[in-house]
């Protein structure tokens, strides 16, 4: 069906630009009226939006670019370094790191799959497009560079690095090629992570245990702290928690992107060797690896407007007169319907 909307999608913009006569008027109003069913029933399982910064979908659907398209010339190997810096972080600045050491030995790619191209993989299909953008977090406009420096900062748990610089340069050139076909303020259907329905419950983090022991633990291992490679450099299997994982301040120590995330991507192996998640066991081991510990930093500056907050960022203050352990675990479908009155 994706495959369909992205052309149905084309043949409706050449249409409208030629000269429209009665059978073409027809063909178009049919065409029109899959793609709004299409573009309703993708709307519709999307649920109710997680938090305000998220970019409105359009009909647009991401197709992950051919990277063997990058092209030979300066630029291009800037964008290639770029991209070796993301599939391959913890080489270039992990703990052994050849440029510096100064992240946790997690990879960009281990959250941003196949180099950041991967549908629904938490990919960068959306930046170019919509940065520089403002963000509630900060509650500044954000250029790319502060946007990786974040991940560095937070899911890399490490020290952020000198925009000018060639590291920097280079992922952020990587970032742009990759997003670089799609229209400014666009974000695709497919970018990013998706926004899971809401369960009625609180999400349990002993269900979500169990969870963890039959479908992660076989990788992330019993202490969810993975499986670093033979030579230390990097992981094979990387941490969900403890000292080596990403800090309290993170995108996915929020639950509902942990279980977007997971729900489409883990285990690494579904669908072929084994079962994808159920919405329900996304969001109850979002809840149970959420529990255990990690690296805390102090983000007590993070959404100056307390309005802007998610519904799913666990540290009050909060303006809705929700607890912290809702704000965390859940049910959010009355913090969102709260918020909306
Ligand atoms: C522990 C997981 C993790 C790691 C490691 C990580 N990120 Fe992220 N990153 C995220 C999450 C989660 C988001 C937020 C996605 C969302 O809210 O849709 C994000 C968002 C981003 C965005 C913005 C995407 C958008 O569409 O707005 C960029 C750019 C980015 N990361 C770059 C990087 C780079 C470069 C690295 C490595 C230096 C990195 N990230 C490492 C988890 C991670
Ligand atoms: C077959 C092995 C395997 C299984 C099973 C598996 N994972 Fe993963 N997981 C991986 C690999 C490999 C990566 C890194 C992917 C990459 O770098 O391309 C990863 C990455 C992740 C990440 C992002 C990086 C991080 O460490 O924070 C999360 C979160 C995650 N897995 C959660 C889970 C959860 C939850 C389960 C169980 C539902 C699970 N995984 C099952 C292999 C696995």
């Amino acid at each position: 069906m994706d495959v369909n909307i992205v052309l149905l999608a084309r043949e409706t913009k050449s249409y409208s630009m030629s000269v429209i006569n009665s059978s073409r008027l027809l063909v178009l109003t049919i065409t029109t009226t899959v793609v709004i069913v299409a573009v309703l029933a993708a709307t519709i399982n999307r649920g109710l939006p997680i938090s305000k910064d998220d970019t409105e979908s359009t009909g647009l659907v991401w197709e992950p670019p051919d990277t063997s398209q990058i092209p030979h010339t300066d630029e291009g190997l800037l964008i290639r370094y770029g991209r070796d810096l993301i599939v391959n972080t913890s080489w270039y600045l992990g703990p052994k790191g050849k440029v510096a050491k100064i992240t946790n030995g997690m990879n960009c790619q281990n959250c941003h799959l196949d180099a950041g191209t991967r549908t629904w993989g938490n990919n960068y299909g959306g930046v170019f497009s919509t940065y520089p953008k403002y963000r509630e977090r900060s509650g500044t406009i954000e250029n790319i560079y502060k946007r990786v420096n974040d991940c560095i900062d937070r899911s890399l748990n490490g020290h952020i690095i000198d925009t000018s610089g060639r590291e920097m340069q280079a992922m952020a050139a990587y970032i742009n090629w990759v997003g670089q076909k799609i229209p400014k303020n666009v974000k695709p259907t497919g970018a990013g992570i998706r926004d899971l329905s809401f369960i009625d419950r609180p999400a349990d983090p002993a269900k979500g245990q169990n969870v963890f022991i039959q479908k992660c633990q076989r990788c992330h291992g019993a202490n969810g702290s993975g499986t670093l490679l033979f030579d230390s450099s990097g992981y094979l299997y990387p941490p969900l928690w403890g000292d080596n994982s990403y800090n309290t301040g993170a995108g996915l120590y929020r639950i509902g992107r942990f279980a977007g995330f997971v729900r489409d991507n883990m285990p690494f192996d579904a669908p072929h060797n084994s079962e994808p998640l159920t919405d329900e066991q996304a969001w109850d081991v979002a809840a149970f690896v959420n529990s255990q510990p990690r690296p805390q930093k102090d983000y007590g500056k993070d959404y100056p407007n307390i309005a802007g907050k998610p519904v799913d960022h666990p540290f009050g203050p909060f303006i809705d007169g929700f607890s912290e352990e809702q704000h965390k675990y859940g049910p959010f479908k009355a913090i969102s319907l709260a918020r909306k009155k």
